[in-house]
């Protein structure tokens, strides 16, 4: 036992263990989807580190390189290649693993993509989530279900209120419209299928997320630390542009206890949630820039990217009341000490540390910062 909890204490998972959250975790059979993309893998290896027994259907890591390869995500779960767009390899999956709670993320994530690609957003986005629900539906096994959507699934009416969970579903381009009809998706097989099935849905909708381990293209933090790495200028689309910011464990962790809400307390929480930053971190692109430069160690050296940029939807603060209130589920790492985190592990990765280790530890480390 000593030797166990001393190597346990030295990647911090002693206060991962002994948080209650993990507790519930423990054994619980959870299949997750998108596991090989940025999001996927930091919830997979929080999902490990409490014990879960877990599968993961996904595509190929989505940037090379990767955090799911990087931090050794596959080691700690069952890995399977599948592509969600095809019905019944998901259904296969489903029946074989038979789980008892399902994390849906696979997606097309990204908006500028989603313009040259508005067939595959949709089929993946769209058509990927019905077959990920109705796979669900006849497996008998399913008791709870987290889809995870985004801040642009509401339609954006351009205002500087925050938006409420019940608010109008939109989006102006392919990728936020059809994570608003995923939202849809969920609500109607809520109501046609799984209140009757004992299966309790709710949609989790968060904004940017930044972390460590992120390469994926146009994104502004693996943009900066790209150009900072090769001492090249940032290249920067609209620098006063005011964007919402967060930890990636951030809405990782309000998925985590949406989840265990809907498994014990069934349809009473099936609904929409938002899980977005506080007011205060909400930033202009250029702050984030200078802080990341700042941090490297540095001078902040940006300019403005040359060209004409596909339409982006306008500032959308979500209001993250209903979370706080309900699920206790409160922002715990300022845009600050997020930017901190995302450097250290940079510089992590750069010299060569164990990324796996270092990524349990920042999950420690959120956790036991309430
Ligand atoms: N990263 C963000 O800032 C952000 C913000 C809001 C919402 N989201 C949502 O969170 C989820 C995860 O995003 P991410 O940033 O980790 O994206 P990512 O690109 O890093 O990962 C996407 C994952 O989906 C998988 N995938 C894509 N197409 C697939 C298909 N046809 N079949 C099976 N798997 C497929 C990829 O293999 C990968 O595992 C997505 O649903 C995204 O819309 C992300």
């Amino acid at each position: 036992m000593g030797e166990w909890r001393r190597s346990l204490e030295e990647v911090g998972l002693v206060v991962v263990l002994s948080n209650p959250v993990s507790e519930f975790w423990r054994r619980k059979r959870v299949l997750i989807t998108g596991h090989t993309g940025f999001k996927g893998s930091w919830l997979s290896l929080w999902l490990q580190s409490m014990g879960s027994t877990l599968r993961g259907i996904a595509l190929a890591p989505p940037t090379n390189p990767s955090l799911f390869e990087i931090a050794r995500v596959a080691e700690g779960m069952e890995h399977r290649i599948v592509d969600i767009r095809d019905f019944d390899a998901v259904r296969t999956e489903m029946d074989e693993f038979r789980p008892e709670i399902v994390i849906h993320m696979a997606a097309q994530p990204l908006v500028r993509s989603s313009f040259n690609l508005p067939v595959e957003t949709y089929a993946t986005n769209v058509m990927g989530t019905v077959h990920v629900l109705e796979a669900a539906r006849y497996v008998g096994s399913v008791k709870a279900i987290v889809n995870i959507t985004t801040d642009k699934c509401y339609e954006n009416r351009e205002w500087i209120w925050g938006y409420r969970e019940d608010e109008p579903m939109g989006g102006h381009d392919p990728y936020s419209s059809s994570k608003g009809c995923a939202e849809l998706v969920s609500a109607a097989y809520r109501k046609s299928f799984f209140r009757e099935a004992g299966i309790a849905i709710a949609t989790a909708r968060a904004g940017n997320v930044i972390g460590g381990g992120d390469w994926a293209l146009d994104r502004l933090v693996p943009d900066t630390l790209r150009a900072l790495e090769k001492r090249e200028p940032v290249l920067i689309r609209s620098p006063s542009a005011i964007r919402p910011w967060q930890h990636v464990l951030e809405p990782l962790y309000g998925y985590l206890l949406l989840a265990e809400r809907l498994y014990r307390h069934g349809q009473a929480d099936a609904e929409g949630w938002n899980f977005g930053p506080r007011d205060e971190d909400a930033r202009p692109v250029r702050w984030i820039v200078e802080c990341l430069c700042e941090n490297w160690g540095g001078e902040a050296n940006w300019s403005l990217q040359p060209g004409d940029h596909p339409h982006e939807a306008s500032f959308l603060k979500l209001d993250i009341s209903k979370a706080s209130q309900r699920l206790q589920w409160i922002p715990r790492w300022s845009l600050d000490t997020s930017l901190t985190r995302i450097t250290d592990w940079h510089r992590a990765w750069l010299s060569g540390a164990d990324m796996h280790d270092f990524c349990i530890q920042q999950i420690s480390q959120f956790q036991s910062e309430q």
